[in-house]
C-alpha cells in the first residue's frame, strides 16, 4: 500500500483489522445486527476456525512470477473468485450501501448480489449498471410475490438468480434480544441516545435514517413504512417451501438458477436433476441452524456429490485470501463474503468495499506466489497438507 493511502487504509490492512475499525465506526446494536450468530454462536465460530485446522502445502520452486486470479463463472470472466454476497439491510451501514458496495464490486471486476432486504429497491440497484449483478430472493407464501420478484429481476438485467433456502425461519439471534435491536430497526430517543456515541455514523446516516427501508417489498403508491412492510414480510416467509417451489422457479428464471444454504450432499444430488445451475454451500454465516457444521466442512462431500456437473461456491468465515485458496482446493468455484462487505460499508463506503476487496486479491496474489501457483486452475487438492503424505 502506497505511502499517500489515508489513514483508515493504512489501519485496514486486513479484514480483521478492517472489522475492528468498523466496530469503533458503528453503534453496538447496529455492528453486533452484523457480527453476531444465532444462540450460542458455535455455528459462526467453526466457520472460521474451520479453515485453521487445513494447511497449505507449498511448491515454491514451480516457479510463479505473475499470478492469474481470474475464474468465468456462468460465462462471465470475474477479476478474482471472491463476490460480494447478499446481506440485508447494508443501507444500514453507510448511506446507499448497496450501491455503494456494487459499484465496488464491479470495479474490482466482480459479482454483486443483491439481498431481497436490501434498502434500496433492485431496480435502483440496476439503475448504477453495476454488472455482473446476481439477485437473492426467498420463497414466499404468497408464491406470485416470488414470482413477481424474479420477474422484476429479469427485467432489470440481473444476470443470476439466488434462491436462499436456509432462512424460511428466521434465527435465534440473541445479540439483538441483548441490544434490543429489531428489524425493522427502531430510532426513538433511546435509540438516538445509544447511536450519539458514534457521532460519526449518526451525522453519516442523519438524512438516510428515516427513509430506511426495504425497498423490494414497497408497492407502488405505498408508503414505504418499514414496520408495515417487516410485519408482512415475516409472515411472507413460508417453512413449507420444498423441491415443487425450486422446480417453479427453475420454469420461470431463464438464467442461472443458484440454491444458497445447501449443506447436506443429498440436497446437493437433487438440486442437479432439478436443473439448478449452481450451488452456494452456505449456513447463512451461522445466523440461521447453530450447530450445523462449518461450510468448509460441508463443502467437499457437497462437492463429491455434484461431481463437476455445476459450480459449487460457498460462503462463511472467509477471512483471508489462504481461507479461499483451501476453499478452492477442496473444491469451491468462487466464494463469498457476506459481513467484511458491511465493514468496508461502515469504515469508507464505496472505497471501503473496494479496499476490503482488495486485501483479498492482494492475499491471494501472495498466497499463489508463495505457493508456486500462476493461475486458479492450478489450486487442487494436492495443495492441502495431509499428514500421510508425509510419512
Ligand atoms: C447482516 C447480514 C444480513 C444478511 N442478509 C442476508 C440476506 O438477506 N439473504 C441471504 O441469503 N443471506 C444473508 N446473509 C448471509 C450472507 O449472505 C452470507 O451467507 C454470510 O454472511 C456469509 O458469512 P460471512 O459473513 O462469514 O462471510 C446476511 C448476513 C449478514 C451478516
Amino acid at each position: 500500500m502506497s505511502g499517500t493511502a489515508p489513514a483508515w487504509q493504512r489501519r485496514a490492512y486486513s479484514i480483521d483489522a478492517l472489522r475492528g475499525l468498523a466496530r469503533g465506526a458503528l453503534p453496538r446494536p447496529v455492528f453486533d445486527f452484523a457480527d453476531g450468530g444465532a444462540e450460542d454462536e458455535v455455528t459462526l465460530r467453526r466457520n472460521e476456525t474451520a479453515f485453521d485446522d487445513r494447511q497449505l502445502l507449498p511448491q515454491p520452486l514451480r516457479g510463479a512470477v505473475t499470478r492469474d486470479l481470474s475464474v468465468t463463472l456462468f460465462g462471465k470472466r470475474l477479476s478474482l473468485p471472491v463476490i460480494v454476497g447478499p446481506t440485508g439491510l447494508a443501507g444500514l451501514f453507510w448511506p446507499d450501501g448497496e450501491r455503494c458496495a456494487a459499484r465496488a464490486a464491479a470495479a474490482a471486476g466482480t459479482v454483486f448480489c443483491l439481498s431481497h432486504g436490501s434498502v434500496c429497491s433492485l431496480e435502483q440497484l440496476a439503475a448504477t449498471g453495476a454488472a455482473p449483478r446476481w439477485m437473492q430472493v426467498f420463497v414466499y407464501r404468497d408464491r406470485g410475490f416470488t414470482r413477481e420478484l424474479t420477474e422484476r429481476a429479469a427485467a432489470a438485467g440481473f444476470d443470476a438468480l439466488v434462491l436462499t433456502t436456509d432462512n424460511q425461519l428466521l434465527g435465534n439471534r440473541e445479540r439483538d434480544i441483548r441490544n434490543g435491536f429489531a428489524i425493522p430497526p427502531r430510532f426513538g430517543l433511546a435509540e438516538y441516545l445509544s447511536m450519539a456515541v458514534r457521532p460519526g455514523w449518526l451525522w453519516r446516516m442523519r438524512g438516510a435514517l428515516n427513509r430506511i427501508t426495504f425497498g423490494n417489498y414497497v408497492r407502488p403508491g405505498e408508503a414505504d413504512d418499514i414496520r408495515a412492510i417487516a410485519g408482512r414480510m415475516a409472515s411472507l416467509l413460508d417453512p413449507s417451501m420444498s423441491w415443487k417451489d425450486v422446480e417453479e422457479l427453475r420454469k420461470i428464471w431463464k438464467g442461472p438458477l443458484l440454491l444458497k444454504g445447501v449443506l447436506h450432499p443429498a440436497e446437493a444430488k437433487i438440486a442437479v436433476e432439478r436443473g439448478v445451475d449452481g450451488l452456494i454451500v452456505s449456513n447463512h454465516g451461522g445466523r440461521q441452524l447453530d450447530g450445523a457444521p462449518a461450510s468448509l466442512e460441508a463443502l467437499p462431500a457437497v462437492v463429491h456429490a455434484v461431481a463437476g456437473k455445476i459450480p459449487v461456491l460457498m460462503d462463511g468465515g472467509v477471512r483471508r485470501g489462504a481461507d479461499v485458496v483451501k476453499a478452492l482446493a477442496l473444491g469451491a468455484a468462487a466464494c463469498l463474503v457476506g459481513r467484511p462487505q458491511l465493514w468496508g460499508l461502515a469504515v469508507a463506503g464505496e472505497a471501503g468495499v473496494a479496499h476490503m476487496l482488495e486485501i483479498y486479491r492482494r492475499e491471494i496474489d501472495r498466497v499463489l506466489g508463495l505457493c508456486g501457483i500462476t493461475r486458479i486452475a492450478g489450486i487442487d487438492r494436492n495443495l492441502l497438507f495431509t499428514q500421510h503424505r508425509q510419512e
